[in-house]
């Protein structure tokens, strides 16, 4: 239990495009946490793909800035869209490299949290379902509901970005409100 001020979340976006309606969503949901949440971005498309080879006693400095952005977080949230119904492989290859070293891990009995968006009908969920699997070797604690998988992801937002659905809107504020309880837990 975290019995702190503060409460870190460390935030992966899965897609790396600049328009990302994902990138609008969990924007939003950051302007929805309480001021003693600190989010910390962990970008991810300057990590190398993942390879044992240059994983060495010197890894890459962007594999131990991730590594180390994750370590100390009350939660981490991954907000991402689809691609072929699974992870899209920029964050699949982040996983990949969180993933290590062996047996020490910072995602081990990492609470962890998911939100997919997609502008088709299924909003992502494939790869919902994926991200679940992904932490399977990791025990991490993923927050179950509510389950967001945000359908016709275009349709929720205005040309300058601005949301016009008031229901995902609520759905999101919904999704940070758990988010917030479960990484105090
Ligand atoms: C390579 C690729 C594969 C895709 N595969 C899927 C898919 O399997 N399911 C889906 O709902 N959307 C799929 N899409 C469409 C994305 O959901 C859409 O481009 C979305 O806007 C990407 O999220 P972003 O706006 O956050 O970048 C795919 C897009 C790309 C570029």
């Amino acid at each position: 239990m975290n019995t702190a001020k503060s409460l870190k979340i460390a935030l992966i976006i899965g897609s790396l495009r600049k328009d990302s309606v994902n990138r609008k969503f969990a924007e939003y949901m950051v302007s929805q946490m309480p001021e003693y949440v600190n989010v910390v971005e962990c970008r991810i498309d300057d990590l190398p793909h993942f390879n044992e080879d240059i994983d060495t006693d010197t890894p890459p400095d962007s594999y131990t800035r991730i590594r180390e952005q994750v370590k100390d977080a009350d939660a981490l949230l991954i907000v991402s869209p689809e691609y072929n119904r699974s992870i899209p492989g920029g964050l699949k290859n982040a996983l990949d490299v969180l993933s290590r070293p062996y047996n020490n891990s910072v995602l081990t009995g990492r609470k962890t949290a998911f939100v997919t968006a997609s502008p088709s009908s299924y909003g992502g969920r494939s790869c919902g379902f994926d991200l679940r699997k992904t932490m399977l070797p990791f025990q991490a604690p993923v927050l179950m509901a509510p389950e967001i998988y945000l359908s016709n992801a275009y349709d929720a937002l205005d040309e300058q970005g601005n949301f016009t659905s008031e229901r995902t809107q609520k759905y999101l504020k919904k999704f940070v409100d758990a988010l917030i309880e479960f990484a105090k837990s």
